[in-house]
């Protein structure tokens, strides 16, 4: 018998491994040094889509980050997004596309998973750190401050060491790709969460990496206010089959 006992543990293992595999585990982020800047970001990266979203934080109290958007094109369609949560629903959102010349950025906020998650304007904004910025056909890099993006009533407080966060991402042409209004439709290249490891984000740097941003980006007319109140609502409100909160194709 006691051969058969001493494999259990090992099968288990397997199994467990296995598992992780196959249902999405919650992927992690890892240090990454953008080339073009020289920024340290914490990285989650999505090895089959190439996605890619950094973070960099300050080493004192502030309701600011740096981060960084990459992702692939298809012949400068498409659209990236992340989520200050691991949901889609509630927290403050940010996606970013091709103009065919420029990145557009826009900040959202959804109600619900059946709509293009509406424009919405708050106490934060976008600052474009434009050597860590470029396009074409088949790639975007979008590095940008984004001030007064933290606070809990926005999804994200960022002051605990690590923080489940949200990504997504298209190769569907966005409607009207020049307004930041643009008409979103589904994720279809992928999406998901990550845990963003915000102790190692820290760096010493980031006031001067901050200093490089440029003016804040002016949301297009019609934008709503953010509601804050969307955000307890959004989380945890049982309205999504759990099994499906990961598409595992990170
Ligand atoms: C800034 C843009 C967006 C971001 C960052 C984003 C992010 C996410 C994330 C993180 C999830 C998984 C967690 C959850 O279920 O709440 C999700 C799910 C979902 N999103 Fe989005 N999303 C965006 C835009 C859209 C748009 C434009 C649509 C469709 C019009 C959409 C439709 C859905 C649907 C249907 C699900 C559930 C899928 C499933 O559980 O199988 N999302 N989104």
């Amino acid at each position: 018998m006691a051969p058969t006992h001493s494999r259990i543990p090992t099968i288990t293992l397997t199994l467990l491994t296995l598992s992780t595999g196959s249902l999405g585990q919650t992927s992690v982020t890892n240090e990454f040094t953008d080339p073009a800047t020289g920024i340290v970001l914490q990285r989650f990266f999505g090895a089959r889509t190439n996605y890619g979203f950094g973070i960099a934080l300050s080493t004192s109290p502030s309701n600011s980050f740096i981060g960084q958007l990459s992702f692939p094109l298809n012949d400068g369609a498409g659209w990236g997004g992340w989520s200050l949560t691991g949901d889609m629903e509630g927290p403050l959102l940010m996606a970013a596309w091709s103009d065919g010349t420029s990145v557009v950025s826009s900040f959202r906020q959804a109600e619900n998973e059946d709509d293009n998650p509406p424009e919405v304007v708050g106490d934060f904004s976008v600052r474009p750190i434009a050597a860590g910025t470029s396009v074409n056909a088949t790639f975007l890099t979008f590095t940008f401050l984004c001030e007064g993006c933290l606070g809990a009533a926005l999804g994200l407080d960022g002051t605990a060491a690590t923080a489940e966060m949200g990504w997504a991402l298209s190769d569907k042409a966005v409607g009207d790709p020049g307004s930041s209004a643009g008409v979103l439709e589904f994720h279809n290249v992928g999406f998901g969460e990550f845990q963003a490891d915000l102790a190692l984000a820290r760096r010493p740097e980031f006031e001067d990496w901050a200093a490089r941003a440029g003016a804040p980006v002016a949301a297009a007319a019609g934008a709503t206010a953010f509601d804050a109140a969307l955000v307890e609502s959004g989380e945890d409100s049982g309205d999504e089959d759990e099994g499906d909160e990961d598409d595992d194709d990170d």
